[in-house]
């Protein structure tokens, strides 16, 4: 069988409906990320991110994306360095105001400095520091792969979960069967 009769050509397909796209992406469960850094003028940046990943283990990569309309992005394309705070599940208050385009987002929420001054949370599950290993203009997003430099990890915390646009919890196994089997 020739490898044209299995794989369709690419006119076959009628345009992706959005909305079909975002439910679709829904079904796949993230944790949220805030990404955090501090711009070469001295402005602190912060933004709520699902599209965080791992990439590579040697060297250590992880990425995450920046929507092209983000107010943020020319400043995040030339930072030094980054934090990635990976958010515990009762800070959902904290993921919906690094959501928001407000020029301040920083007031009254708690952090230290780490490496190039960037703005670390405190808190939280789990934070990468991070230096600029690579970035990629790819659709309406950028790209950033991130060469991890430094981790720290509160094994205590429950992640905060993102899921067909909504916050949840993150049940183990055994807790859940046992949630269900009580009701
Ligand atoms: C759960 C969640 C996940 C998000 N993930 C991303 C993401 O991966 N990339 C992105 O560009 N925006 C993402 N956003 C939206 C940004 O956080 C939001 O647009 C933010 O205001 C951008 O900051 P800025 O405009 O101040 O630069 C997400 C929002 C939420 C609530």
């Amino acid at each position: 069988m020739s490898s044209a009769s299995i794989v369709p050509n690419s006119s076959d397909f009628p345009e992706v409906n959005a909305s079909d796209l975002r439910k679709a992406l829904g079904q796949f469960p993230t944790g949220v990320a805030v990404v955090t850094t501090r711009s070469l003028d001295g402005e602190d940046l912060g933004m709520t991110v699902s599209s965080f990943n791992s990439l590579s283990l040697s060297p250590p990569l992880v990425l995450f994306s920046i929507d092209e309309r983000a107010r943020s992005l020319a400043k995040w394309r030339e930072t030094k360095g980054y934090a990635i705070n990976i958010l515990a599940n009762h800070q959902h208050s904290l993921s919906d105001r690094f959501a928001q385009a407000l020029v301040d987002k920083w007031t009254g929420v708690p952090f230290e400095r780490g490496h190039a001054q960037v703005p670390i949370l405190k808190d939280t599950a789990a934070c990468f520091t991070c230096r600029p290993y690579a970035q990629h203009e790819s659709g309406d997003h950028v790209l950033f792969i991130a060469e991890i430099l430094h981790v720290a990890v509160n094994q205590a915390a429950t992640p905060l979960i993102f899921c067909q646009g909504c916050y949840g919890d993150l049940l183990p196994r055994e807790q859940s069967k046992t949630a269900v089997s009580k009701e």
